[in-house]
């Protein structure tokens, strides 16, 4: 169970347990993907958790990572394939409109494409990301905005589904989001936020502020909890936690 017993996230059901056979090979599996790893998990080290007053430092980092889905692949990363699988388990109708929150390179997009959706928007701060993710052909629209700062150019109720995978890191997007996610997405729609379960705990997120923003939204009947798990090796050894909300 997770740390803070009343955190909304203490109810997560944690689904595996670990078999020693099984730590033994990750430990291997850790020493092999050991530099891959040093650069995908150390964000944090790099774009401090204020890098939203400066957003062109995270534009300029994701800007300058050419090898961003070779390296993130080397340490198994799991991001897309959840979403996607969040996506196909709650929305079966392919035709909906998806918005892709911090697409990124397209990982999400490529995902979602592969499995039949076909009407996807993607939005991101960095150009030279979103110039990749149009390249993968699978996005109707690619658009450059800072989501954190800027209201998001979309109409309200706009989209079915809002989508954001391994966006919510120190200095990147974090809950003040939720409104504007919440003002684009239809009434009954669906928002699917996947991120590594340990940064619930840390910086911007931490001593409850996600929790807080969360159950406000909740409590003000802005959106209600569909779905909440735990997936051990997200990425590596390290978990994520996919949270799914109707938007009410
Ligand atoms: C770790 S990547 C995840 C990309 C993709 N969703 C995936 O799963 O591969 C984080 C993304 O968040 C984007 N990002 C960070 N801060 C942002 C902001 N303020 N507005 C829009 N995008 C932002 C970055 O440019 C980057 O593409």
């Amino acid at each position: 169970m997770i740390g803070c017993t009343n955190c909304l996230h203490s109810i997560i059901e944690r689904l595996s347990i670990e078999q020693p056979i099984v730590v033994m090979a990750k430990q291997a599996r850790k020493l092999s993907t050991e530099q891959n790893v040093s650069k995908v998990t150390n964000f944090h080290s790099f774009v401090d958790e204020n890098a939203h007053d400066d957003s062109q430092k995270v534009a300029k980092l994701y800007d300058d990572w050419a090898t961003y889905d070779q390296d993130v692949k080397k340490v198994a990363y799991k991001g897309p394939t959840i979403g996607g699988d969040m996506i196909s388990k709650h929305c079966a109708d392919k035709n909906v409109t998806i918005l892709d929150v911090g697409s990124g390179t397209g990982m999400v997009g490529e995902e979602l494409h592969s499995r039949g959706y076909t009407n996807i928007t993607a939005i991101d701060i960095s150009q030279k990301s979103l110039d990749i993710a149009r390249q993968k052909g699978a996005y109707s629209r690619v658009v450059l905005t800072d989501a954190v700062k800027e209201q998001m150019p979309f109409e309200a109720n706009e989209f079915d589904v809002l989508v954001c995978v391994g966006c919510f890191i120190p200095g990147h997007l974090n809950q003040k989001c939720f409104p504007d996610w919440i003002r684009v997405t239809k009434s009954g729609g669906l928002i699917v936020l996947v991120m590594r379960e340990s940064f619930l705990r840390e910086g911007e997120f931490g001593n409850g502020q996600f929790d807080r923003a969360v159950q406000d939204l909740i409590d003000s009947k802005k959106w209600e909890k569909v779905y909440t798990r735990i997936y051990p090796e997200y990425f590596d050894d390290y978990d994520g936690v996919v949270f799914v909300y109707r938007v009410l």
